[in-house]
């Protein structure tokens, strides 16, 4: 069973999460794609690290269409990725090492070749065909889509089927059919899945476009709007307000309903984690009511993306935690987080700017919240820019071709990341052919990044000045200070010149604060409290302490313990 670390607040809450994409991080079967075996045989690497739970990509059963966000079996594995004994013993394998395991379920869709939506198509008849959204379509003879819904990655999300002459739904890619969650034997079938899972030992789930799981049953057509691409705080788009496809209102009985699932198992305790882009306002209800101060009856956590494409400056970061520290006090929490497998690599964002990432960093791991870490960024792994026009992720594809000048106008703005193989390419592990991840002589399901040679996992070990270092230092330091992972959150105030961001962390007697240069200037600053010891900078070699006043380098961060 895990260890519970600090009775007062929940595990989760104190927890730092890894995000394995399982397709490319190790492969053990010599096919050059991931696998279950290859994770397990980097367990130790991850403990080491000092991540404490692990959040896995899908692999379950798929014909892999969106590498495994296209499910046709949720009780089964893929064969590329392992059967369900080497999902068995990855659980065990976590769980002996004191850490936790977090799944990753797509409720809202499934894969167009379900065993459930085969049989559904198959004639108006079917005892399935309620499993999914099926509606007539309007005008010439029901040959135009029943309303104008836009699916979140454009175009109608209506699709045409000559055999029995309906359309059906599909929130994301054609290829991935809504379930229809008014009918109640769906609802039942999807809660007794995530019930089998967590039987299975599983400690949480992460939960995909959580936020579309219901659509207006009256099909009321969404209005116009002149919003064009979405952003991480509202998914207006394609000139489109989605007042009827997202966010509906029975999402959030719905929620209440799951969050009654996952409270039948209280040891350890579960967790929920929703992928919503949304204002806080609407996270912060999605997470539920503040039942009686210790927890509330949503989500446990959401992502705030807000912090994805932020800009990177104190006066940013500082605006992120107030509004942070205003939604999301106790029982709510934030979380943290910088990438993922749909987003271009953090690093990326910051001109591959070793020392700009070391701050990032260090107020990922120091601010109130939980941090979610993507694989490869603890090394500083950074996009590799591929051709869309041999894309392997369904949206490159989708939009294959669509002219260089406007692609690189889009990822530059960083509102759209349009090939995500360009995040996903292969651990880098060593400087060997193939940066360690699959054999020499075979070809991964994506490029190595070329810069393995530099970033990888061996060679950064053995500097200490190396960013993987950076994160083991502070990873350790997170789990060892109490006003680190449980402490409350003060901003102290802004600083003169505007490129410093401060804040104290505190919990009981313990008393930590937290200097984050931004400036490319190095700065001294006024007296600091009492009696100052410092517990970690990002800059090795110099005490930045200079009696009581801190001197700091361009982007440098410290962590100091004050004793009064
Ligand atoms: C969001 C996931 O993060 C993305 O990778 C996936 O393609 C879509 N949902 C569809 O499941």
């Amino acid at each position: 069973m895990p260890i519970q670390t600090n009775p007062d607040l929940q595990w989760w809450k104190k927890t730092t999460v890894y995000q394995v994409y399982p397709r490319s991080f190790k492969d053990s079967t010599g096919n050059g794609i991931g696998d279950i075996l290859g994770i397990i045989s980097k367990l130790d690497y991850l403990q080491d690290l000092g991540v404490e739970t692990i959040w896995f990509s899908p692999f379950f059963s798929s014909p892999q269409a969106d590498h495994g966000y296209d499910v046709s079996d949720f009780r089964s594995i893929s064969p590329e990725y392992g059967t369900i004994a080497d999902c068995d013993k990855l659980i065990e394998n976590i769980h002996n090492r004191g850490m936790y395991v977090v799944f990753d379920m797509v409720l809202n869709h499934t894969s167009n070749q379900h065993p459930w939506f085969l049989e559904s198509k198959s004639s108006r008849n079917n005892p399935k065909r309620d499993w999914y959204i099926w509606r007539d379509g309007q005008k010439f003879g029901g040959k135009k889509p029943p309303n104008n819904w836009k699916a979140m990655v454009g175009g109608s999300g209506w699709h045409y089927d000559e055999l029995t002459d309906q359309w059906y739904w599909a929130q994301f890619l054609p290829f991935q059919p809504d379930l229809n969650y008014r009918n109640p034997k769906v609802k039942q079938e999807m809660f007794d899945t995530i019930r089998f899972w967590l039987d299975k030992g599983v400690d949480g789930f992460r939960l995909d476009i959580i936020n579309t799981i219901y659509e207006d049953e009256a099909l009321r057509n969404n209005p116009f709007t002149w919003r064009l691409f979405p952003s991480e705080e509202d998914d207006k788009s394609f000139f489109q307000n989605k007042i009827h496809t997202m966010n509906h209102p029975d999402n959030f009985t719905f929620i209440k309903e799951l969050r009654n699932v996952l409270d039948e198992y209280t040891d350890p305790e579960r967790f929920l984690v929703g992928e919503i882009t949304a204002s806080l306002e609407l996270l912060k209800r999605y997470c539920g009511d503040n039942v009686d101060g210790t927890k509330t009856n949503g989500l446990h956590l959401t992502f705030q993306f807000q912090s994805l494409n932020t800009k990177f400056n104190a006066s940013t970061f500082r605006n992120i935690i107030e509004s942070y520290e205003q939604y999301f006090t106790e029982p709510y929490i934030p979380t943290w987080v910088f990438s993922n497998h749909d987003q271009m690599r953090r690093i990326s964002k910051l001109g591959n700017n070793i020392d700009k990432a070391k701050l990032n960093t260090t107020l990922q791991l120091t601010a109130r919240g939980v941090p979610f870490i993507y694989y490869g960024e603890e090394i500083g792994m950074a996009n590799h820019r591929l051709p869309l026009k041999n894309a392997e992720d369904p949206i490159g594809q989708k939009y294959s071709r669509i002219p260089q000048f406007l692609v690189n106008l889009l990822t530059r703005s960083g509102s759209l990341s349009l090939n995500r193989d360009n995040c996903r390419t292969p651990m880098q592990w060593d400087p060997s052919l193939n940066a360690g991840f699959c054999s020499e002589e075979l070809k991964p399901w994506l490029p190595v990044s070329p810069c393995y040679q530099t970033i990888n996992v061996h060679s950064e070990e053995s500097d200490s000045n190396s960013i993987l270092n950076c994160y083991k230092t502070l990873l350790k330091l997170r789990k060892e200070t109490p006003a680190l992972h449980s402490g409350s959150l003060n901003l102290l105030p802004p600083f003169l010149f505007g490129g410093i961001l401060s804040f104290q962390r505190v919990y009981n007697e313990q008393v930590v604060q937290i200097w984050l240069n931004f400036s490319t200037k190095p700065t001294r600053t006024s007296e600091i409290g009492e009696n100052p010891r410092v517990l970690f900078s990002t800059v090795a070699g110099c005490n930045p302490l200079k009696d009581t006043l801190l001197h700091l380098e361009p982007y440098q961060g410290v962590v100091l313990e004050l004793f009064s």
